[in-house]
């Protein structure tokens, strides 16, 4: 059993929460508002707790980031650095911006040459950031119903925390994909826009990507 911070009161906290506290661990979710959260711990099964983004991440022992994109770094700065260090965080947010999608594809405020999670990992150099969980839709996130089973690319710098996420990923039945370095978060981020035009422009969300591989 680990202590597990959810870092976000959305879909993507929901659908991680209950996946954690399914499989035995504890959880306690971050937000700017703790109120907002009170139905969700009356009726979570487990050791369910709520707090601010600064109890949570002080509290935990691995980080969940589901975060608006545009809010993310900040909230790492409320969250405290220094809350994060030598700690897994898991990262799913992606670099969405605001204005709307063009012909399907969502519009990001990074470039090919950046991502979110790299800004996120200079901002707290001692956090151990992983990319997961950034391109599937939340519903299929925890247990996936696709055969053969489908494939989370990660990727981060520290080999420790990518293992332990690849055993949170394998517990939650995905195959882990470990792509690389931080800078590979570049087309990690990228698949989001991919998954989310398949279902803008035919109106099919129930999908998930493998990878085959020869090696
Ligand atoms: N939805 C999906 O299926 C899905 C799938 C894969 C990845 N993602 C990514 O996961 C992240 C979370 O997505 P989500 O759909 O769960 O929720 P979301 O609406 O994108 O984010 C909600 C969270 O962002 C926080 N936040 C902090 N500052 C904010 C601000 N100024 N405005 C709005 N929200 C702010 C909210 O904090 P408070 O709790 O204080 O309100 C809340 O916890 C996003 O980066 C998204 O791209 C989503």
């Amino acid at each position: 059993m680990k202590k597990i911070a959810i870092l976000g009161s959305g879909q993507v906290g929901d659908a991680l929460a209950k996946g954690f506290l399914d499989a035995g661990h504890a959880v306690m979710r971050g937000t700017r508002e703790p109120s907002k959260l009170a139905d969700w711990k009356s009726k979570a099964k487990g050791e369910a707790s709520v707090g601010t983004f600064s109890d949570a991440a002080k509290w935990g022992e691995v980080i969940v980031l589901c975060i608006k994109g545009t809010a993310a770094e900040v909230t790492i700065d409320q969250a405290g650095v220094a809350n994060l260090a030598g700690k897994t965080v898991i990262d799913a947010t992606n670099p969405i911006a605001d204005e709307p999608p063009q012909n399907g594809v969502i519009r990001y405020f990074t470039g090919p040459n950046d991502s979110l999670m790299e800004r996120l990992q200079k901002k707290a150099p001692q956090a151990n950031f992983v990319k997961a969980f950034n391109s599937v839709g939340n519903m299929f996130m925890v247990n996936p119903p696709f055969t053969p089973m489908p494939t989370m690319f990660i990727c981060g710098n520290n080999a420790g925390a990518k293992q332990e996420t690849t055993d949170i990923l394998t517990k939650f039945g995905w195959e882990a994909a470990d792509m690389g370095g931080v800078e590979v978060a570049r087309p990690i981020e990228a698949l989001c826009q991919l998954w989310c035009a398949r279902g803008m422009v035919h109106n099919d969300w129930a999908h998930a990507f493998k990878w085959l591989s020869l090696g």
